[in-house]
């Protein structure tokens, strides 16, 4: 098949994305497809504009090569928007040619203008096939406010929340309390995620987290373990436990080597991976999600109640990612990981 592996654009996380991109990239390739990688923002370099664009799938070349590894902070992306200081259209130069011409455009996107639907809705309209999950269900899961309607409406546990505007008075009600976790509604790999002890804390992250967002969730913190679950066609994987050496899954723990240990299968009772695995379903389930997702959960240590509490709709796929640890204990590699994304996702278009 003719791929164009998207990755990069201008989110928060450029940077995994990117990592996710070069590994889908090298899968694919391996697996003996005519790939071309792209940065869904900066598109096509200089020097292959001159080309065919249909010539662009064969030509020998590592489309990779000049990727670097995730920094231990997020990206300025100030600095990505002047490399194409006219830009009018997210898409940068060739990105939407290339992909009208493949078979499949595999999505390697997070977060902001790629997990968010608006390129699934584009290229719905122009006729592109795309891996993942389609544009209502990304959007509604881009915005963990709306996420959480839809869990509670399908009776999925997630963590009470109250969600704030910017300028907006409010209470922060008993069931909340201290520590609470605030989160601007729309961020993703822990950017603009804040656990908070105190009012002088709750003050502190509100200012952050509304330097980054109009609006914010105040959620209860839930104290104890914290677990992943991806699902693959509405069947869940084993569940994968994350267990940061110090602090909570932020952003540094989230990718630096070494930050953070992860087991999977997790080293729990059957019953509440089965549980969880239940909840995961039907949470992909109530924001109708297709192809695959993953949900994040934490475990509380007291009632022994597991939390969603979101569903990511285009999972992190660099090769130490939850969701290749989750396929390898089912016994898939990393590459047939990634032909395994590409057939079901195949399947929304027969
Ligand atoms: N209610 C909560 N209680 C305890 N920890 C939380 C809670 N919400 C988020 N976290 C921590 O913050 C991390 C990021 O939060 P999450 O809601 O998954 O947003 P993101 O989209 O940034 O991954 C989680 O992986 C977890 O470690
Ligand atoms: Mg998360």
């Amino acid at each position: 098949m003719k791929i164009v592996v998207l990755a990069g654009g201008l989110s928060t996380e450029r940077d995994v994305s990117l990592s996710s991109g070069r590994g889908i990239y090298r899968a694919l390739k391996e697996n003996g497809h005519q790939v071309i990688l792209l940065d869904v923002f900066l598109g096509l370099p200089d020097a292959w504009s001159q080309y065919p664009p249909e010539t662009l799938f064969d030509q020998d070349v590592d489309w990779a090569a000049s990727i670097q590894g995730v920094a231990e902070k997020a990206p300025d992306l100030d600095q990505i928007r002047a490399l194409r200081p006219d830009f009018r259209t997210l898409l940068g130069p060739g990105v939407l040619t290339l992909c009208q011409i493949s078979d499949m455009v595999f999505l390697g996107l997070h977060g902001a203008n790629g997990e968010d639907g608006r390129i699934q809705a584009l290229f719905d309209l122009m006729g592109i096939r795309y891996t993942g999950t389609g544009h209502t269900s990304s959007a509604l899961c881009m915005n963990k406010h709306i996420t959480k309607q839809m869990f509670r409406g399908t009776g999925i546990p997630a963590p009470p929340s109250i969600t704030v505007k910017k300028g907006e008075s409010f209470e922060l009600p008993d069931e909340i309390g201290f520590p609470c976790m605030v989160k601007t509604c729309c961020g993703g790999s822990s950017v603009g995620v804040y656990r908070v002890e105190d009012v002088f804390g709750l003050e502190r992250a509100l200012k952050d987290a509304f330097a980054l967002e109009d609006q914010v969730l105040i959620e209860r913190c839930i104290i104890g373990r914290e677990f992943s679950v991806a699902v693959v066609e509405g069947k869940a994987l084993p569940v994968i436990e994350i267990a940061p050496i110090s602090g909570f899954y932020d952003y540094k723990n989230k990718y630096q080597a070494g930050s953070t240990i992860e087991t999977c299968p997790a080293q729990i009772p059957q019953n509440l991976s089965a549980r969880m695995q239940r909840h995961a379903e039907a949470a992909c389930a109530s924001v109708g999600i297709e192809a695959y997702a993953r949900v994040d959960f934490m475990l509380d240590e007291c009632s022994g109640e597991d939390y969603a509490l979101e569903v990511n709709t285009l999972p992190g796929m660099t090769p130490t990612s939850l969701l290749p640890q989750e396929a390898a204990v089912l016994g898939y590699s990393y590459a047939q990981l990634c032909e395994w994304i590409l057939q079901v996702s195949l399947k929304k278009y027969q």
